[in-house]
């Protein structure tokens, strides 16, 4: 028997097994508390609970270290590509040449969608946000892949896996497209996986479009840094729906709803319409103190994380690779500089050194996501695109865990208690 947690309550001690993984914090296996005690615990926000056991990606957030696999965001951000990652996520292991080349090729047959999907597109505004699109879309493709929506049958969770990471892209390009009233671009089987996705968001059919490899290559950074970040919110939505058996296309759709809200991946969306409200660099006072005001609900946006509390890895290749597509562009963006005096300001004030609070993934991606050209309501879609394989490779991890039950959370309920109705006429 291992080591146990003893715990007292109504007079009696009782005993949990202690877990541990292969790194980080033990836990508490506390699955029999209820059954033991008649007491459940109570942790809104999931502060202090593991929802389930996984081998992806480990986050030690005060040290400031993101694993996937083992390996580590700055070697797999500086050294691989999207599509290896993405292997690597699903698989296990970095694949060898060979699987590399048949795994891209795979998913590159995959990147076209449905031709009725695209009449889809057309029901919407030409205002509408991208996202709503993205949700609408996605969900629906579960009614046109019906030979893959099987949870039970490896193999077809292994096409539907394929399907949501090959067609992302596109559908992705085309909720840009619709908004600008240009004609949808077919993939280019020939492209790589990103420039792919360049030529369908920025290519015309009148004209030849050139990838641009430093833009090509910066995107696909953005893509790795964004592939898995353990049980956040929208991957943890993602699992939630998947319990139920649901097919995966409706699952990733409710992971891409919880995604779009501000404090999750709608964080990059606000913190670049945040900078350029600031404007320029005499402001920045002002709004550090507006985040500090407790009567202001402001919030430096691209600011904290409920796990880094030191620094978060991602920001900082994020930083360096801002530098890099402005330089290659010749774009002289005065926004970053206001994004590097607001950094150095807020990292300067003891507020935010007290409250553990650094610039996330999000505070520096949507200077380069302008610089590449896209408005700001598509960084939550390169975001949503990107995540997609870690939101993939967790529902396949869940699926295939044969301790797998329907997520069922319990309450504290603060509700009135048993009472009897009163008929209309006597209220
Ligand atoms: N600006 C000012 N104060 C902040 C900020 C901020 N960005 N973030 C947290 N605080 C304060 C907060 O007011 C609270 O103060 P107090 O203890 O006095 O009440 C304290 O810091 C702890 O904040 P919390 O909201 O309890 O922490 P949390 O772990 O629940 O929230 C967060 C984490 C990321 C939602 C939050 O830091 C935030 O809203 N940040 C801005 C939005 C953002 O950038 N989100 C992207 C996250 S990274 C990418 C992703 O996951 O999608």
């Amino acid at each position: 028997m291992g080591n146990q947690a003893k715990f007292s309550a109504g007079g009696n001690d009782h005993e949990f097994p202690i877990l541990s993984g292969s790194v980080g914090p033990d836990v508490v296996d506390i699955r029999k508390l209820y059954a033991q005690t008649g007491m459940f615990t109570y942790d809104p926000g999931f502060t202090s609970t593991a929802s389930c056991e996984s081998a992806l990606t480990y986050i030690d957030g005060d040290e400031g270290v993101l694993l996937h696999r083992g390996y580590s965001i700055e070697q797999l951000s500086e050294e691989s590509s999207f599509m290896e990652v993405s292997y690597l996520l699903l698989n296990g292991e970095l694949p060898g040449k060979a699987e590399l080349e048949d795994f891209s090729r795979t998913i590159t047959r995959h990147t076209m969608l449905h031709e009725q999907l695209a009449t889809f597109y057309r029901g919407f505004r030409r205002d509408a946000h991208p996202m709503a699109i993205m949700c609408g879309v996605v969900g629906a493709l579960s009614a046109f892949y019906h030979d893959s929506t099987d949870i039970s049958d490896p193999v077809h969770r292994k096409i539907s896996s394929h399907r949501l990471i090959a067609k992302m892209p596109t559908i992705a390009a085309m909720a840009y497209k619709y908004s600008v009233g240009q004609p949808f671009v077919y993939p280019d089987n020939s492209l790589s996986y990103t420039g792919n996705f360049l030529r369908m968001t920025f290519g015309v059919p009148a004209e030849k479009y050139e990838v641009n490899p430093v833009v090509e290559q910066a995107l696909d950074r953005i893509f790795i840094l964004h592939a898995d970040h353990e049980q956040n919110a929208s991957t943890s939505t993602v699992r939630l729906a998947g319990s139920s058996g649901a097919n995966p296309f409706a699952c990733i759709a409710a992971g891409i709803a919880c995604l779009w809200g501000p404090a999750h991946g709608g964080a990059n969306e606000a913190a670049l319409n945040m900078l350029k409200e600031i404007g320029t660099p005499d402001k920045i006072p002002h709004y550090i103190d507006r985040a500090k005001d407790k009567n202001d609900p402001f919030r430096l946006m691209g600011f904290g994380h409920r796990v880094y509390k030191n620094y978060d890895p991602r920001a900082t290749v994020m930083q360096k690779t801002v530098r890099e597509v402005l330089t290659a562009l010749k774009v002289n963006d005065p926004i970053f500089e206001v994004a590097l005096q607001l950094e150095d300001m807020a990292l300067n004030d003891p507020y935010f050194i007290e409250k553990k609070l650094f610039p996330n993934v999000d505070f520096y991606s949507g200077i380069i996501l302008s610089a590449i050209g896209f408005p700001t309501t598509m960084f939550t879609v390169l975001f949503a695109l990107a995540r997609t394989v870690g939101w993939v490779a967790q529902w396949n991890e869940m699926i295939s865990d044969p301790g797998q039950k329907i997520g069922r959370p319990r309450q504290l309920y603060t509700g009135p208690t048993a009472r009897d109705y009163i008929p209309l006429d006597k209220r």
